[in-house]
């Protein structure tokens, strides 16, 4: 059950950003066919409707991965099966898979406006959830390169990641871990780096991101804040599209539109938005504790305010 906030929040959005919704929690826009560059390039690699059929054999490259028996996934992350958060990554992965099927949408990003707005945990989740599809070959790269979060919530301490690959200090496939358990390949990061921008725009980074999309169906980066870094444009420019986490009753409207033209300024297409941390997914006690977050909200209800729709409508 959404609540009536909830849903004037997510209205107000859909038409502020001019982002359409297709789940719950997930507005998705369909982006315009790949410019001719990139679907000359995708032709090469994607045959029509045969998604698995054209990701590279490579058996050798595979062999270097690091193996572990699982994740051990940190519980903000861990969305059981049966919960309504859990219906909503099905949804999504639905349509990343159909934007990928018809428009080769295959390697994306996310990012949000601000800090801890849920971009490391919307990553994660909706990688595994791509990698739950059988025959599925999910990669999952961070990229916030300054703090990166992935390993925390994993559970997993690296020898290796992209800020030693992009360092130069180790190479790619042995840089990567692979869980069989949860079927999901990850390039953690080791350790905050200050030159993160610039390890962005080398030929390294371009290098490392021409060997997977042949090799995977979807490779899914997780991403610094955009208003405060340069990253993830950077890093937008080597994606087919980059998707904004929103939080739910925080994120101001203003700097979704802003984000949004910082990312199109420079031809990064903006996939959607993922409204996280909706109210009701929040443990109750949690929620009635947090009273900044209630205040804020309130102050989001006025400021959204529409006279044609009364409060409490649901
Ligand atoms: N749907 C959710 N419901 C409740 N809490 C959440 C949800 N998503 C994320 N969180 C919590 O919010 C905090 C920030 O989440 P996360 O690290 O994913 O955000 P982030 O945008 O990646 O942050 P940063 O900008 O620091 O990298 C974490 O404590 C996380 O557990
Ligand atoms: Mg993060």
């Amino acid at each position: 059950m959404t609540k009536p906030l909830d849903d004037l929040y997510r209205k107000v959005l859909r038409r502020e950003s001019g982002l359409r919704e297709v789940a719950p929690g997930v507005a998705v826009r369909t982006p315009p066919p790949p410019s001719a560059a990139v679907a000359e390039a995708l032709a090469t690699l994607t045959p029509p409707g045969t998604r698995t059929a054209s990701r590279m054999v490579d058996e050798e490259f595979f062999s270097r991965v690091v193996r572990v028996p699982r994740f051990d996934i940190d519980r903000h992350v861990l969305v059981l099966s049966g919960t309504q958060l859990a219906e909503e990554y099905r949804q999504m992965r639905t349509h990343l898979q159909a934007l990928a099927a018809e428009h080769g949408v295959r390697v994306f990003g996310l990012t949000s406006c601000h800090h801890a707005e849920g971009k490391t945990s919307t990553a994660i989740n909706t990688a595994r959830f791509l990698a739950k599809s059988q025959d599925s070959r999910v990669v999952l790269l961070d990229c916030d390169l300054r703090r990166p979060g992935v390993k925390g919530f994993l559970g997993h301490e690296p020898e290796a990641g992209m800020d030693t690959i992009l360092a130069g200090e180790t190479e790619l496939a042995s840089s990567m871990v692979y869980s069989e358990e949860d079927n999901l390949h990850v390039v953690f990061a080791t350790r905050g780096i200050s030159s993160a921008a610039e390890a962005l725009e080398s030929s390294r980074f371009e290098a490392v991101i021409a060997t997977l999309r042949p090799r995977f169906d979807f490779v899914v980066i997780d991403t610094p804040p955009l208003l405060s870094t340069t990253d993830p444009a950077v890093i937008g420019k080597r994606t087919d599209g980059m998707a904004l986490v929103v939080q739910a009753g925080a994120t101001q409207r203003e700097s979704v539109h802003h984000a949004r033209s910082l990312l199109e300024q420079v031809g990064v297409q903006v996939l959607g938005i993922v409204l996280a941390k909706v109210r009701d997914y929040l443990p109750r006690s949690k929620y009635l504790y947090r009273y900044h977050y209630y205040h804020d909200y309130y102050n989001y209800y006025k400021y959204y305010r529409e006279p044609e729709e009364p409060a409490g409508r649901g």
